[in-house]
């Protein structure tokens, strides 16, 4: 199991983690660092729709956990003053608890819906002309005696946000104005989000300290503000004054997150793939039962961020790890190198 400070979704959070992240997201666009073309998108659309007084276009957020799509839900609303409402597709389970919300909706109000790749069906065919035509018919009533009637919802703004764009269907995909991709953020971009989140919670650190957090943070904003609050635990439980880049190095290192921002878990997976399958291809399902995980939690949460940093591929035939995952891991290659990509 993946451990808790360096797991990008949130739901593994203690209290007063938790409450931490509430006070340290962004409350306005230009307080959001980085993804910067998403953000001149971002702020067109919303200048827009402000100076048409309108609700803004539906927009769908994709990209892995930890790097700001329900952040920036919250900066939609905040930016054209409305009210935000919250919901998730696992939460919505039967028709009636999407009408439920959308029938509470005010004139541009905006509804964000995490994990909408996990909506129903029957729930999806709903959004549709909820979205389209504002339009939502309600049946009331049971068995022979049900009847169906039309409701009009006011103009809102949905914004949905996934994981898995790959699993959100074609029409439900269709209906967005925006469709946009975060990405892994910089360690210029993370070094500044890190000193943002410290001055915030009054936390003394200077620049080397937060560039080592920054570098280490899997180039995740939800990760680098974990990081900083374990560091900080170790200084000053350490009687350290003030966080800098050795002590940050040192703090790091007792939580087990490498050089590279690897932890003990993305280590064992990287090292099943090189040694017990000789490097791969290894399918998915047996690759998460070696480091005993869900798959999709491999998929999703490991996978991206090693492969964007160059130490896995997907292959059609199964996951291979590249050379620079041996060479992490301080392993001689194999003979003949690693295995082909095709
Ligand atoms: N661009 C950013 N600038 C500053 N902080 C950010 C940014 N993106 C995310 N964060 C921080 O990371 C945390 C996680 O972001 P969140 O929006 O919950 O991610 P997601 O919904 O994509 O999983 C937030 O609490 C916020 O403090
Ligand atoms: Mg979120």
């Amino acid at each position: 199991m993946r451990d808790e400070f360096l797991d990008p979704s949130g739901d593994r959070l203690d209290a007063n983690d938790a409450l931490d992240e509430v006070g340290l997201r962004p409350r306005r666009l230009d307080e959001f660092v980085g993804q910067r073309e998403l953000k001149e998108k971002l702020s067109i659309v919303l200048q827009a729709a402000r100076a048409r007084g309108e609700a803004v276009d539906h927009l769908l957020f994709a990209g892995p956990p930890g790097l700001g799509k329900t952040t920036l839900s919250v900066i939609i609303a905040a930016e054209m003053g409305t009210r935000l409402h919250v919901t998730s597709g696992p939460a919505l389970e039967r028709a009636g608890d999407l009408a439920a919300i959308l029938t509470k909706l005010e004139p541009g109000d905006v509804l964000f819906i995490d994990e909408i790749h996990r909506l129903s069906r029957t729930v999806e065919e709903i959004l549709y002309p909820a979205m389209e035509d504002f339009q939502i018919d309600i049946v009331v009533g049971k068995g022979p005696a049900a009847s169906s009637i039309r409701l009009t919802l006011p103009r809102f703004t949905l914004v949905g946000a996934t994981t898995r764009t790959g699993m959100i269907t074609g029409p439900l995909r269709d209906r967005f104005g925006l469709v946009a991709r975060l990405e892994y953020y910089d360690t210029d971009e993370l070094t500044s989000i890190v000193s943002r989140a410290a001055s915030i919670l009054g936390f003394d650190i200077d620049a080397t300290g937060s560039h080592e957090i920054a570098r280490r943070s899997r180039g995740t904003p939800r990760i680098a503000n974990r990081l900083l609050r374990r560091v900080r635990d170790f200084a000053e439980v350490g009687g350290l004054v003030k966080i800098d880049g050795d002590t940050a190095d040192r703090g790091l290192a007792v939580f087990g997150v490498d050089g590279a921002g690897l932890d003990k878990s993305d280590r064992q997976l990287l090292s099943a793939i090189c040694q017990q399958f000789s490097g791969g291809p290894v399918g998915l399902s047996t690759l998460a039962i070696a480091v005993g995980e869900q798959p999709e939690t491999v998929e999703d949460v490991y996978e991206p961020f090693l492969i964007q940093r160059g130490f896995l591929a997907r292959t059609p035939r199964g996951r291979v790890a590249l050379a620079s995952a041996w060479q992490h891991l301080g392993l001689p290659l194999p003979d003949g190198g690693p295995p082909a990509l095709f």
